[in-house]
Parts: C-alpha cells; structure tokens; sequence
C-alpha cells in the first residue's frame, strides 16, 4: 500500500503515519522529520533549510523531491508520505518516482481539521527526542511527567516552529500552495476527507476503511 496523508500543520499526519507504521509494517516518509534530522547533525543541507523552516516556510521542491527520491529507490514494502508532497510540483514528481519504480498511489488522505483546532494542537505539542513519539498537553500527557511513555526517556522536546507568528506563516504557505492537491488528487479519484476532529482512534478507524485489507 502506498498512500499520502494530506492536510495543514497539526492535522494529525505524523501522529496517524506511526500508527500505520506499527500496524501495517508500512515505512513513514516524513519530509519534516527528514529535513530535522538533516539539521541535527549539521549537513550543509540541514544548515541552508533552518531558518526557511523556522520561519514556516516551505523548502524548495529539489530538496525534498531529492530527498524522497533517494528513500524510493531503496525499495520497500509500501509507504505512507507524511507531508509531502506539499506543492503540484511536488505531487507531479511523486507520480514520476512513483511510475519509474513500478509503485502505485492507492489513496490519498485529507485530513480536514478547521484552525482554531490546529493552533491548539501545534502549541500544545512535544515530541519523544529519542524514539519520536508525539504528544499534547491535553489530549495526549505522559503518564509520568517529563518521561516518555514508549522508552522511557527524559528528553522531551517542542519544535521551533511550533509558536504562532511561524504556524501563522505555515497555515498561509498550505492553503496557497499545498490546498490545490486536494483538487488536484480529487480529479485522479485518489481523494478521500476524513473528519481529523474527532478522537484520535477514530480518525485511525476512519483511515483504516480507506485502505485496502493487506499490503
Ligand atoms: P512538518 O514536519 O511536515 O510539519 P507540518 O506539516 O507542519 O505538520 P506537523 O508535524 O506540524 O503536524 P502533523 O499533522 O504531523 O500533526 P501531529 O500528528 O504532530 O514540516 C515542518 C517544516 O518542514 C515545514 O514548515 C517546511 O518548512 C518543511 N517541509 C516539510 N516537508 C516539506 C515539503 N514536502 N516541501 C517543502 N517544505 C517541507 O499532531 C499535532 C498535535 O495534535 C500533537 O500534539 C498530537 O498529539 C495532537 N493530535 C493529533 N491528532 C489528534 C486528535 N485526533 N485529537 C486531538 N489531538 C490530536
Ligand atoms: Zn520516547
């Protein structure tokens, strides 16, 4: 199975992909999560990416389709994109990658959430530094505070770009250039919303009808 999750900052993609991962043994392709890794240990990528990401921004389309070519051509057993791709330039490259290496898109998942929602779930969020875990500071707490529930580690971390002038940019940056792949995947019949207000289970049920039974 090969499917996109699509929708704006804080919709819920990261949080549904590592559910998928754990019970579909597909492989989460996070472009973020990429392009934080190639910032943690300094490439000269990651250095020319930081500011661009801190501000909100998008990255341009040759690094993150280079960094999405790279992972495909590693071969697996069927991927969910998680934020990518964000531009038609982007969606475009996917469906030559995608066509070159014989892999088709089975669905593409929109996940609506209005933005009230979305400011509350971005400033409310830290994540696992060590096994990537994410939670909220309502919806999802550690058990314990301060330890991650799933390894037990103390190193818990909030995003840079998790503060409001940068989602303000970040919400601006979806609707103009990322919101146009909604029509764009609705006219190739790959479009399915589903409601990402609701309980996180349910948002996972919701996407589990979409796909089809096995890998
Ligand atoms: P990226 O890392 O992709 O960030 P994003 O799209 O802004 O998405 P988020 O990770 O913020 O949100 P999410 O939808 O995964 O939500 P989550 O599950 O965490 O991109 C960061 C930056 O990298 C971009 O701004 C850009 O600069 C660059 N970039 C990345 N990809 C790019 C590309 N393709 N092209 C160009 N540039 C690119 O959930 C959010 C919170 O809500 C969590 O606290 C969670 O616990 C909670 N939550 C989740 N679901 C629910 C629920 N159902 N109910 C209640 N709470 C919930
Ligand atoms: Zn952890």
């Amino acid at each position: 199975i090969n499917i996109i999750l699509l929708g704006p900052p804080g919709a819920g993609k990261g949080t549904q992909a590592r559910r998928l991962v754990e019970e579909r043994g597909l492989a989460q392709l996070s472009t973020g999560d990429m392009l934080r890794a190639a910032r943690s240990s300094g490439t000269e990528m990651g250095k020319r990416v930081a500011e661009v990401m801190d501000r909100g921004e998008l990255v341009t389309d040759e690094i993150v389709i280079g960094l999405i070519r790279e992972k495909l051509s590693e071969g697996g057993n069927g991927f969910i994109f998680d934020g990518f791709p964000r531009t038609l330039a982007q969606a475009d490259a996917l469906g030559q990658l995608l066509d070159e290496t014989g892999m088709v898109l089975d669905a593409v998942v929109e996940m609506q959430v209005d933005d009230q929602a979305l400011v509350r779930r971005i400033t409310g969020r830290f994540t696992c530094g060590h096994c990537g875990e994410v939670y909220h500071d309502e919806t999802k707490p550690t058990a314990k505070p301060g330890v991650c529930d799933v390894c037990g580690s103390t190193d818990l971390r909030r995003r840079a770009d998790d503060n409001e002038d940068s989602l303000k940019t970040r919400l601006l940056e979806y609707y103009k250039k990322t919101s146009p792949l909604i029509g764009y995947y609705y006219a190739k019949g790959k479009l399915t919303p589903v409601d990402g207000l609701a309980e996180m289970d349910q948002v996972a049920r919701q996407i589990s009808a979409v796909l089809p039974l096995s890998s």
